[in-house]
């Protein structure tokens, strides 16, 4: 009945965890769910504001524009200016998106033929192995390792892998490892791409997510990244606006071309009252933004404290709102997931659902409430490794 592409779809490995979490708690127990990774404040007021009055207005009930409002377009470029220092021309750099997970999705579709070969990110977001899969792409693995700060090592893609590598994703800061990199990475993953003529895609959907002072730079500031590649920047996170389906694609204008042609021909647009509303959001005070990472920061603290007193082995993430650690010995990350699922009532995601390389690891969102936070902390506390 299903397609190929659908047979060929890899198990879903959390499948044994929802059930196992739909059975606790129709048990009744409390459960804490740190699994996904999806903001639990609401979309700031001024933002739904602004996207009440332009739902009112009967102009935005039409068709959107395929390439994305040009207000839209504008308002993403001005804010890449402003917090990154790019220059972006609004209408043939950029691209508006209905979230970034449509862009990672279809992205492959404009530069991949069958047999192509795509650079996945392992551990990593699960829809680049995905849209390459259905784009008729075959993706390489690029483990990303403790060792190497979670970073891929370039030098070791095979000789033969790279002649008929497209398209390479990249991901920082990290989901789920929660890992940052430094201009001197993406300096030589220009140069790789350069050299191999490989597109890069950056996806930059934790761009903002940033504590203790630090700043994600951009790949595109990079020179010549703007030749190769592009960014996919995403307003989910960073607004509290997941529900909402609003992100930007930026980069290379020939890139940016193709890639909205795929679009152009498989949907037609983000509403125009959620670009509205996006407009708002991209250009009022970014205090919106500090004010949640002050949550987030508090949060990360609670818990790490309570993960270092269970004995386990984690680093304060820069940015992203997950904790990546490493399971306790003796056992898998599947095992240990449903350990504290069945034991604690908390819902964790096991590395291993994000690929091979994320085995050993356990990632942890920071979606709830100090309070509750504490509770967790608690609760683990009493639990017999
Ligand atoms: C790495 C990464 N990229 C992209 C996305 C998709 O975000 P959205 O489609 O909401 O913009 C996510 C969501 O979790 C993610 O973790």
């Amino acid at each position: 009945m299903y397609s190929d592409r659908i047979n060929r779809l890899p198990p879903y490995l959390f499948a044994a965890i929802d059930e196992a979490k739909a059975k606790i708690i129709a048990k009744g127990v409390d459960v804490i769910d740190l699994g996904v990774g999806d903001p639990d404040q609401p979309t700031p007021a001024h933002i739904v504001e602004s996207m009440c009055q332009a739902v009112r207005d009967p102009s935005t009930h039409q068709y959107p524009s395929y390439t994305g409002l040009l207000e839209f377009r504008k308002a993403a470029a001005q804010w890449c200016r402003q917090t990154r220092g790019l220059d972006i021309d609004p209408v043939s750099e950029t691209l508006t998106l209905i979230g970034s997970k449509e862009g990672v999705a279809h992205v492959p579709l404009a530069f991949i033929n069958p047999g192509d070969v795509v650079l996945c990110p392992d551990p990593g977001y699960p829809v680049y192995k995905i849209g390459t899969q259905f784009a008729g792409g075959k993706e390489h693995i690029m483990p990303l390792l403790e060792e190497n700060d979670f970073l891929p090592d370039l030098e070791a893609i095979p000789k033969d892998t790279l002649a008929k590598a497209k398209l390479m994703f990249i991901n920082y800061p990290n989901n789920p490892t929660s890992a940052t990199a430094d201009l001197k990475f993406f300096e030589e993953v220009v140069q790789f791409a350069r050299e191999h003529n490989i597109v890069v895609v950056h996806d930059n959907a934790y761009s903002e997510m940033v504590y203790d002072g630090y700043q994600s730079p951009s790949f595109l500031s990079v020179d010549g990244a703007m030749d190769i590649g592009i960014e996919l920047y995403s307003m989910s996170k960073t607004y509290n606006m997941t529900g909402w389906r609003l992100g930007f694609a930026v980069g290379n204008r020939d890139l940016i071309a193709g890639f909205g042609k795929v679009k152009s021909n498989i949907d037609s647009g983000a509403f125009d009252a959620i670009q509205r509303a996006g407009i708002t959001a991209l250009t009022s005070s970014q205090q919106c933004v500090a004010d949640m990472n002050n949550i987030y920061t508090e949060r990360r603290n609670v818990l790490l404290k309570g993960l270092r007193e269970l004995g386990l082995d984690v680093k304060p993430p820069k940015a992203t709102f997950y904790v990546w650690a490493r399971v306790p010995e003796g056992y898998d990350s599947m095992g240990f997931s449903k350990l504290l699922l069945e034991n604690a009532g908390i819902v964790a995601t096991p590395g291993v659902g994000f690929g091979q390389y994320g085995e050993g690891y356990i990632r942890f969102a920071l979606t709830k409430t100090v309070p509750r936070m504490n509770e967790a902390v608690e609760r683990m506390s009493k639990l017999k490794l």
